[in-house]
């Protein structure tokens, strides 16, 4: 039974967070402008070049998205992904088949991805349906990536429940030996997906609140129509 004085504790603890975040800012540095007027046809280009632009200000890992799937009976999860590519074919990342978001996308091919550059005030929402790649193109990409990449993909059983972290070290460390010794090591479940977009939203914070939303979606004819949102 939790007495008074507990109580009071977690009162207390309870309001000091809430002050917290009451304290907290956004939006609260200068921001750059955005001309949705100016923005091409395409929603890619801007894509690579506001990802480039976060980079240039500062944005800590601005490659880093949240990746949203659903299980079979649609209920989501969302986790933060690295960003491989953004080109034509749509936005590539890589991750276990057999983990918990591969199994979602198995039966769900439909996905969305979020990125949030606070150092310029700047989201983008990617919506789409996802494909996996080939094996070999799988292990190409993987190819490219550090040997860190590597070995982390080689420990495997990604969402699998671990019994302890002494097994999580002891596969660890044969995973990095082999992939030094090893650099074509196969690492079979470890897919490259590629999200083709059906949506793409850009968003461009403002200290006054007079965010600049701009949506693409594609049309029948696979061109882009765009229109401008309220924030
Ligand atoms: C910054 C950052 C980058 C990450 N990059 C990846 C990645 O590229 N691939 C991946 O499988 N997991 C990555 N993770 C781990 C995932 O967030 C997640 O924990 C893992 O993939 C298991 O997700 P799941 O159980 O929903 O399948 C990353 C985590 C962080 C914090």
């Amino acid at each position: 039974m939790s007495s008074h004085s507990d109580d009071n504790r977690h009162d207390n603890r309870q309001e000091s967070f809430r002050e917290l975040l009451r304290s907290l800012r956004v939006w609260d540095t200068e921001l750059p402008r955005f001309d949705p007027g100016s923005a091409p046809a395409d929603p890619l280009p801007l894509f690579q070049q506001w990802l480039r632009a976060a980079a240039e200000a500062g944005a800590p890992e601005p490659h880093t998205m949240s990746l949203a799937t659903a299980d079979a009976d649609g209920r989501p999860s969302v986790r933060t992904l690295m960003l491989h590519d953004a080109d034509e074919r749509g936005w590539h990342f890589a991750t276990h088949r057999t983990s918990h978001k591969g199994q979602d996308l198995a039966v769900r091919p439909q996905a969305a991805l979020g990125f949030y550059w606070a150092a310029v005030g700047r989201q983008v929402r990617v919506r789409g349906t996802v494909t996996a790649a080939s094996a070999a193109e799988s292990r190409a990409d993987l190819a490219k990536r550090s040997t860190g990449a590597l070995a982390a993909a080689l420990v495997g059983h990604q969402s699998e429940a671990l019994a302890s972290l002494s097994d999580l070290a002891r596969a660890s460390d044969a995973a990095w030996e082999r992939a030094r010794r090893e650099p074509d090591a196969p690492a079979d479940s470890w897919t490259l997906y590629v999200l083709e977009a059906e949506e793409v939203e850009f968003f461009q914070g403002d200290e006054q609140r007079r965010h600049v939303r701009l949506a693409y979606r594609r049309t029948e004819d696979g061109s882009w129509a765009r229109e401008l949102l309220w924030p």
